[in-house]
Order: C-alpha cells, then structure tokens, then sequence
C-alpha cells in the first residue's frame, strides 16, 4: 500500500521511519514540526495508520518496503529484536536501501546490565551488513524521543548528537535533520566507531543507576581558547 491520500510532498528530504512505536512517533512529530513530511511503517500496517492518523496532514503510513522506496533517508527505528524481520519486509537484501541514508537509532542493550547484546560489532553494523548498498549511520539512539518535542531545558547547553558513518552525503543529510529537531550534530568517524557510540547508552544507564546525572560524568573542557 502507498502513501494513499497523504501523498509525500515537496519536504526537503523524504523521510521514511521503520518503527511504529515511541520513538518513530516522536521524531516524526519533530521532523513534521520542522516542515517535514514523513513516511512511517512497521510490521503492523495497523499501528502505522493509527501514527500517522494522530499525527495529521504531514504523516502517511505504508509497508515497509513502500517506506523505503519512497524516501531518501530512513530512520530504523524497532527494538534489537525486530531489526532483522523489519529490514526483510523492506527488501534489505535485494537492495532496496541502495543509495540512501539509514539512520540506526536503535539500542541493543541489554537493561539490567548496561551491556550491548551484540558481542562484537555494532548494532549499526548488523544493519548496513542487511541494507544492502545503503549508508548507515548511527545517531539519536542516547537522547529520549519525546525530548526532541521540547527545546532543550533552560540553562542546560545546546543538546550535541553524536554521530558515526562512512558515506558523506549521508553524514550530511543525518546532521540536516538533527539541526532540524534543534541539536548540534558532531562526527565522530567511520562506522567503526558505532559500538563506541552504542555503549555510551549503557554507560549513561549505569550512571543513572548509581544515582548521577550522566552530565556530570564526563569532563567540562573549555574549547574557548582554540
Ligand atoms: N524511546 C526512546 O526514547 C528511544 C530513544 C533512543 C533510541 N531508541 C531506540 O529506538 C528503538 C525503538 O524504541 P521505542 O522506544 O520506539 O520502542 P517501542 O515503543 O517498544 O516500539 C518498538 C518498535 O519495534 C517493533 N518491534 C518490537 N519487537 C519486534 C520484533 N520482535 N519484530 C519486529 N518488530 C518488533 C515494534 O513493533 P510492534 O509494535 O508491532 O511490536 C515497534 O514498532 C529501540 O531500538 C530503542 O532502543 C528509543
């Protein structure tokens, strides 16, 4: 099924999600307040209508593979679990991601621990080994979707994302929408760096167990001396 009477638009980059649950429905309210249309499905073609119908006029639900096909970044955007299945109603293998920016924002932790389930590698490997000829990068898994629907809280700096990849043009469209939802994108390096990136979010959950706000964890540096 296609985008039906919600036909995707002029938006300066198509953008499909791959998920149905709370983060696919708080960064495609962002991405709509920022002007954008986007394109959302998951297993359930259900719950994608039931998204984009809440969502209004800049939302539309389709298939996974309709989602792909009909945008040129996508937000992947299920549980560690899913990922494998939703890449594979998308065409993954017969390399329906070809060319276009995949954002991996998923989180493979393990919650009790802290520890990433995958024992080597990254989450954002497994998916570019699946989007065959597609450009991954990995970015928005540490911050919490909903906050993206509020400016960052007074008196706090401007929130920094932190983001890894190994194509240009998928660096720089990735960072296009992070500026869209109000934050600083910054890159770290190549793909490679995605486990590093990936166990920050266990690093921050340990902290928050142990009672520290994460923010006071890591060292203030003062960049104004060059
Ligand atoms: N929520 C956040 O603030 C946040 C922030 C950063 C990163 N993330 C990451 O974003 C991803 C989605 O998180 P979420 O909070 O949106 O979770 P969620 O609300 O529980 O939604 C999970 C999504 O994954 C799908 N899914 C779950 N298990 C699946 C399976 N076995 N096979 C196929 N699909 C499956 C669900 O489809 P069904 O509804 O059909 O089960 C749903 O679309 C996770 O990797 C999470 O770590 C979340």
């Amino acid at each position: 099924m296609g985008p039906s009477e919600k036909e995707i638009g002029e938006s300066k980059v198509r953008i499909g999600i791959l998920g149905t649950g709370t983060m696919a429905s708080a960064l495609a309210e962002a991405w709509t307040r920022a002007g954008h249309r986007v394109l959302v499905g998951g297993r359930s073609l259900d719950k994608a209508q039931a998204v984009a119908e809440r969502l209004g006029d800049l939302v539309a639900a389709a298939v996974p593979a309709e989602v792909v096909r009909a945008s040129d970044a996508v937000l992947v955007a299920v549980a560690w679990e899913g990922i494998d299945q939703v890449l594979a109603l998308a065409g993954a293998a017969e390399g329906s991601f070809a060319g276009k920016a995949v954002i991996d924002c998923t989180n493979a932790v393990d919650y009790a621990s802290g520890m990433l389930k995958p024992a080597v590698g990254s989450a954002a490997e497994h998916v570019a080994e699946r989007a065959v000829g597609g450009h991954v990068v990995k970015a928005l898994h540490l911050f919490a979707g909903t906050g993206w629907l509020s400016p960052a809280p007074a008196g706090q700096p401007e929130r920094t994302v932190a983001i890894c990849g190994d194509d240009a043009g998928a660096l720089d469209t990735t960072a296009e929408l992070i500026r869209d939802l109000g934050a600083v994108p910054a890159v770290i390096g190549g793909l490679e760096h995605a486990r590093q990136l990936e166990d920050v979010a266990g690093f921050v959950m340990r902290l928050v167990a142990a009672g520290c706000n994460p923010v006071t964890a890591v060292p203030f540096v003062d960049l104004s001396h060059g």
